[in-house]
């Protein structure tokens, strides 16, 4: 567009300035008239066929991965169907030659020349793999986040994606379920925080720069609270819980600028999520003015029949469509039964007209009408459009600050890379499980192993050996033989153990959230040979660690790190870095704890600090209530003490603000960073408040035998919570505050909120 802006050279400058922002606002609006105009316009020449094509979106024919009862598509029917306006985009297409192919039939073959839109799972990188999203979530810094989703957007934009599915905000309490590994874990403002980046860096700072991408926020809502941990399964929330736990996220990530959403598979409390108002319509667009497009999840609509809440198709569909769901992704449901229900006066024609508005306004923030190709030319040969080696420092950077230290016993970390023979021992030594349960795209660049990266560090690289001890879920034949010769012909044993990648994300919930026995029974043979023992956990999800693992020197949790997986971790082992993430969910000791939290209620019968063992207290007999290891848990290569914990005024005024002042020492001989965290406890509200609750947090470095400050500011807003009439309330009364290293323990103070 022209630029509006006219020639004032000679014009003071503040005037200059003035009159340079009335035109760029009114240039910004008349761009948005043009724009809408052009939307309108359109929807008034579309036939119903042709708006519900702009609802109706698939996996290209041939690449459907997962659920196998999608509708098959075959090429020429697609491309018979995109030529027709039948299709608004596809999803997790590979290449660029079909992206292009396709667009070309849209943009140049269809009566209207929509353009297509093409979506794909980013869920963690596309050719640079960052680490999984709770394993970064261990970082506790959304900026890394946002770092990390701007790059991956920049890498799969030039692949012809605008549009990802992604970030996953659902908050996951219980360790079963399998898809806790493509979130921020269990905490509301932690998840919260990063849902926010996560939509702040996949779309940049505007949609309609080539690098940006649409973020889908998902799936709403409360799928992780599926009952059992089970994938899919029945989720039965109180609408309290709903908004205090699971919707923040979401609402962090609209708040951020994300302009589509998916709906999720499960009911809650009898009404499935794709098919209720109250959600969709009642709190994503009356109570938060949501401006995008709701998409179902993969088939949702049709699944509403298998849930039993829908007779047919087509009352499947129109249950779905007049409840919220804009989009329909792969059942073609939309596209059977949309029309005749429009025609039968069942859905009327203003819903249609608004939900396809909603998606076309979209396109049109893209910049897709205007440059429909961009992003699937050719790049000349030796050219890329991203840094790509700066991507995998990057990836290097936000795997080493991924990593949890949980323990270190007498100091055994770092390692020497000079003098130590190690034995490097377990199924994840080498190349396998490397990236995490989220990548359906071929290309990424070839990852470093744990093994590659120990040698190329250490100083004499035939000090290491490697043997692999056990398979993942089976035992080696001779395996364990052979590593307990390894671990005692080693100084020390780095035993890298855990889940496989299919052992968490969709549909892989496990009902036991242990090591599996085969490399438990290996960790408890090496242990028995007395030799220090540093574990490396590889995993997507908190596990209960016992015997052989739990008992060892040192521990590591490292997730699924991606690309730099092996650089991140010999980084930490030998100290070049020091371990800095923060555990994002609670470790319990047994499985059978689960779901655990650190947020939870006090019941009536609270057990008792000083006497854990006291009966009639909520308790189990054979454990007590405390984790393993804490949500925000973790340690550096050196100690710090929490000291000088300073709140006032002891009285916060109804609308004054609170000043939380603590000291933190670094008593070791390596600096360090440590994450501060802040909690409060409500001694008594109209409606039963959980025994803590994060408030702020703040990642800081704190040099060797130094001391730095941190301090946060606190207001009545950070004391809301749902009342019984479900409105966001804030009732004065007295407060437990405490600034400490995690969830358990810190130092402790008191306030009292003053009424209004
Ligand atoms: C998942 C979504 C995903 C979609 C498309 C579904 O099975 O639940 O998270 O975005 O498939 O791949």
């Amino acid at each position: 567009m022209r630029s509006c802006v006219p020639s004032l050279s000679q014009a003071p400058r503040a005037l200059l300035l003035f009159v340079t922002a009335l035109c760029l606002a009114s240039c910004a609006s008349l761009h948005r008239g043009v724009a809408d105009g052009r939307i309108e316009s359109l929807i008034a020449r579309m036939t119903v066929e042709e708006k519900v094509g702009q609802l109706s979106l698939y996996a290209p024919a041939g690449e459907i991965v997962g659920n196998p009862q999608a509708a098959h598509q075959s090429a020429e029917r697609e491309l018979a169907d995109i030529r027709a306006g039948r299709i608004t985009g596809f999803f997790n297409g590979q290449g660029l030659e079909a992206k292009r192919r396709a667009q070309q039939a849209a943009v140049k073959e269809s009566r209207l020349g929509i353009p297509l839109i093409f979506a794909a799972d980013i869920i963690h990188g596309f050719r640079t793999v960052f680490p999984v999203p709770l394993g970064e979530a261990a970082s506790w810094e959304p900026a890394l986040a946002e770092r990390t989703t701007r790059a991956s957007a920049e890498e799969a934009s030039s692949d012809g994606f605008r549009w990802t599915f992604a970030p996953m905000v659902d908050i996951a309490r219980d360790a079963r379920w399998g898809r806790g590994v493509e979130g921020a874990g269990e905490d509301v403002l932690l998840s919260s925080r990063f849902a926010a980046a996560r939509v702040r860096g996949f779309q940049g700072p505007d949609l309609s720069r080539p690098d940006a991408m649409l973020a889908t926020p998902k799936h709403f809502a409360g799928y992780g609270a599926a009952e059992g941990g089970l994938d899919y399964n029945t989720v039965d929330l109180s609408e309290r819980t709903l908004r205090e736990v699971y919707l923040p996220p979401f609402k962090a990530a609209i708040d951020a600028g994300a302009l589509s959403i998916m709906s999720a598979f499960n009911e809650i409390s009898g009404i499935p999520s794709n098919a209720n108002r109250a959600l969709l319509t009642g709190i994503l667009r009356g109570e938060w003015g949501f401006k995008g497009f709701v998409v179902s999840d993969y088939t949702a609509d049709e699944e509403l029949i298998a849930h039993g809440f829908a007779a047919d198709g087509r009352e499947a569909a129109k249950r779905a469509f007049l409840a919220g769901t804009d989009v329909s992704m792969q059942s073609g449901l939309y596209m059977r039964w949309l029309p005749e229900l429009v025609a039968s006066g069942e859905v009327p024609m203003e819903r249609l007209d608004d939900a396809v508005r909603r998606v076309l306004r979209v396109k049109e923030k893209l910049g897709l009408f205007d440059a429909p190709f961009r992003g699937l030319e050719d790049d000349p040969p030796g050219t890329t459009r991203y840094d790509a080696a700066a991507h995998q420092a990057l990836a290097r950077e936000a795997a080493r600050r991924s990593i949890v230290l949980l323990k270190n016993q007498g100091d055994l970390l770092p390692l020497s890379k000079s003098g130590t023979r190690i034995a490097l021992i377990g199924p994840f030594a080498g190349m396998s499980d490397l990236f995490g349960p989220w990548m359906v795209f071929r290309g990424q660049a070839a990852p470093v192993s744990i093994e590659d990266a120990l040698r190329g560090a250490l100083a004499d690289p035939s000090l290491l050996s490697v043997s692999r001890g056990s398979n993942v879920e089976t035992a080696l034949p001779g395996g364990i033989d052979a590593a307990v010769a390894a671990a005692r012909a080693a100084d020390v044993v780095v035993l890298s153990i855990g889940e496989s990648e299919k052992m968490s994300g969709e549909a892989s919930s496990r009902s036991d959230i242990e090591v599996p026995q085969p490399q438990q029974d290996l960790a408890n043979a090496i242990a028995a040979t007395g030799k220090p023992v540093v574990v490396l956990l590889r995993n997507g999800r908190a596990l209960a660690l016992k015997q052989g693992v739990r008992d060892a020197r040192a521990i590591l949790v490292t997730w699924f790190l991606g690309s730099q997986t092996g650089p991140a971790i010999a980084d930490i082992l030998f100290g070049d870095a020091s371990p800095s993430g923060r555990l994002p969910v609670s470790f319990p000791q047994t499985p059978g704890q689960v779901p655990y939290y650190y947020s939870h209620k006090r019941t009536g019968r609270p057990e008792l600090a000083d006497h854990p063992d006291l009966s009639y207290r909520a308790r189990y007999i054979d454990a007590t209530n405390e984790a393993l290891y804490p949500f925000g848990f973790g340690l550096g290569y050196a100690p710090v003490r929490y000291e000088a914990l300073e709140v006032g005024p002891a009285q916060l005024a109804w609308n004054g603000t609170l000043s939380v002042k603590a000291r933190i020492a670094n008593t070791g001989h390596r600096d360090v960073e440590e994450t501060a965290q802040l909690y409060i406890g409500n001694r008594a509200a109209s409606v039963t408040r959980p025994v803590r609750e994060l408030k702020a947090f703040r990642k800081v470095n704190v040099p060797a035998g130094g001391a730095t400050e941190v301090e946060f500011t606190l207001s009545r807003r950070d004391l809301e919570f749902i009342g019984q009439d479900l409105q966001p309330t804030v009732e004065p009364g007295q407060f437990d505050l405490w600034v400490g290293p995690s969830a358990v323990g810190g130092l402790h103070s008191t306030f009292v909120l003053a009424p209004g």
